[in-house]
């Protein structure tokens, strides 16, 4: 099939989405410019268009896709249900970067909610979208424009170069403005619950609904590879490996100076390396990218999935990523790098090839637990130290407290786990030495919270209270994250140190 490329600048808007909407009608595909990233496009009420969209995207056909409407007029009957919160977002957000999931009206064919009873809708802002969608009679069912697994489109090349001889048109506006998908929400249960983030943050959601949930598949954990998730996502896309480069990426967590440090040992002209503005002379080895500036977190979203795709002209053979989590936009960004990269994170350690070193220690109380966590450490490949004690016989906890703080504190340990009955008379013995943060942890969201936003690198826990199979969780989630180093909490770690 020719595709026709129809450029926004040379036609009229009028002309040129009446033509689009043409397509359109006649169960045709057309790629078209979001606010977000580029649309493939088809009518969201013909079954045959939905199985046409998903073979020109090679997607699987559980993979819902999201309707697109010019007005608010047409939610009705595409939906049983506008709960009072939908109104307040759409009031709000509409138009714009926010998709919400609503109890699906008969009228929308299975094909396209992928066989759900839900179908997700959004309103977008892009005025060339406004126009094409204002002459559709119907709702225009559209994913991203890219083959299934690459990096989103944002740019018309970007989309020729997956969808060319796919598609019966496609709409080129240049670069689309925000560059990552829309946030998506569920309105179908009690409390709405964010399924991916974007552009539209938690906060500004709470702000308009109060509370949000968000779904557990995009936390951060559940996306590392060194994390093995086994929930079901409710946005099925989720579960998919996405815009992955075709080098492998690897997203490489801590200061700039200690990334650049560690990538300058190893990198060669076939390494591409991540970066802003801001840290780009700190590199002395690679090809160096630039995503934008710090000043300004939506320069890095806009370029994100154009670099990605760079990366593959360049014909890289191994990418290195700063970590952009910095910023209001961090959390979708992050969303999208470690899905690139696999959930590959490392620390500038790691990639030096440092081998890990725990220390582990334990008073009586403790002992038992100590010994399942060294079986796990052991089975994990990860070393450790055994600090001791050595048995259940009644011993003075401060003593074995002391030893693993040391060698945490000297740096002959990178991390520490120590246990005794309730995990807190270690925790206070451990944190008397300079340099140590023991945090006292009896769940898998306190460790992850705790080395995210307190840099803790000891790990106390409860042996009289928790039972193995939670302290396994416990701390797999402390060894497998790493502190964030935002600004803020960078500054509040290093407080902690102030007398
Ligand atoms: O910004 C965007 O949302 C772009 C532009 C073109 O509007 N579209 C987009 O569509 O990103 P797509 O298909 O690439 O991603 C839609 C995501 C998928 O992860 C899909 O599983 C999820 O939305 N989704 C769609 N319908 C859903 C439903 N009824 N329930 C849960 N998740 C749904
Ligand atoms: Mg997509």
């Amino acid at each position: 099939m020719d595709t026709l490329i129809l450029k926004t600048g040379e036609t009229a808007l009028s002309d040129l989405s009446l033509k689009a909407a043409e397509i359109l009608s006649r169960g045709g595909l057309l790629a078209f410019p979001t606010e977000t990233v580029y649309g493939l496009g088809g009518n969201g009420l013909d079954p045959s268009a939905a199985r046409r969209i998903y073979e020109a995207k090679g997607r699987p056909s559980d993979n819902p896709l999201i309707l697109h409407i010019a007005s608010k007029e047409q939610l009705p009957t595409l939906v049983k249900r506008i709960p009072e919160t939908a109104v307040r977002l759409m009031d709000r957000f509409w138009p714009g970067p926010l998709t919400l999931i609503f109890e699906k009206a008969d009228l929308v064919p299975a094909e396209t909610t992928g066989g759900l009873k839900t179908v997700a809708v959004r309103m977008p802002s892009h005025p060339v979208a406004q126009a094409i969608l204002s002459h559709c009679e119907f709702p225009v069912a559209a994913p991203s424009a890219n083959r299934s697994g690459r990096p989103s489109t944002t740019k018309a090349s970007h989309v020729i170069e997956d969808l060319d001889g796919r598609v019966e048109a496609i709409v080129d506006d240049g670069e689309t403005p925000i560059g990552l998908e829309s946030t998506i929400v569920d309105l179908t249960g009690d409390v709405p619950v964010l399924l991916r983030p974007g552009y539209v943050t938690l906060s500004e959601l709470e702000e308009v609904v109060g509370p949000v949930e968000t779904d557990p598949a995009i936390r951060r954990e559940s996306i590392l590879k060194k994390q093995e998730f086994t929930g079901r996502p409710k946005a099925p896309g989720m579960k998919y490996r996405h815009y992955a480069p075709k080098a492998p990426l690897t997203v490489v967590s801590g200061t700039a100076m200690e990334v650049s440090e560690a990538l300058n040992g190893i990198a060669d002209e076939k390494t591409g390396i991540l970066t802003v503005d801001e840290h780009r002379h700190l590199y002395k080895k690679g090809a160096v990218l630039s995503l934008g500036t710090l000043k300004d977190p939506e320069t890095v979203a806009h370029s994100l999935f154009d670099v990605l795709r760079t990366c593959d002209t360049l014909g890289l053979q191994r990418i290195y990523s700063e970590d952009f989590s910095e910023g209001a936009l961090g959390e979708p960004i992050m969303n999208r790098l470690l899905k690139a990269a696999g959930g590959d994170l490392v620390s500038p350690r790691e990639l030096k090839g440092g081998t890990r070193m725990i220390a582990v220690g334990c008073d009586h109380g403790g002992f038992e637990l100590k010994e399942k966590i060294l079986a796990h450490l052991k089975e994990r490949g990860i070393e450790y130290t055994d600090l001791g004690c050595y048995s259940a016989e009644s011993v003075d906890y401060p003593v074995y407290a002391k030893k693993v703080a040391h060698m945490v504190a000297e740096g002959k340990a990178e991390l520490g786990i120590l246990i005794c009955t309730t995990g807190i008379g270690v925790s206070m013995a451990a944190n008397k030495v300079r340099g140590v943060r023991a945090a006292l942890c009896s769940d898998p969201l306190s460790a992850e919270l705790t080395r995210l936003h307190n840099n803790a690198n000891v790990l106390c826990m409860a042996g009289g209270i928790i039972g193995p199979n939670l302290a396994l969780r416990i701390t797999d989630t402390f060894l497998d994250t790493a502190f964030s180093n935002v600004e803020r909490h960078a500054r509040r770690v290093g407080m902690i140190e102030e007398d």
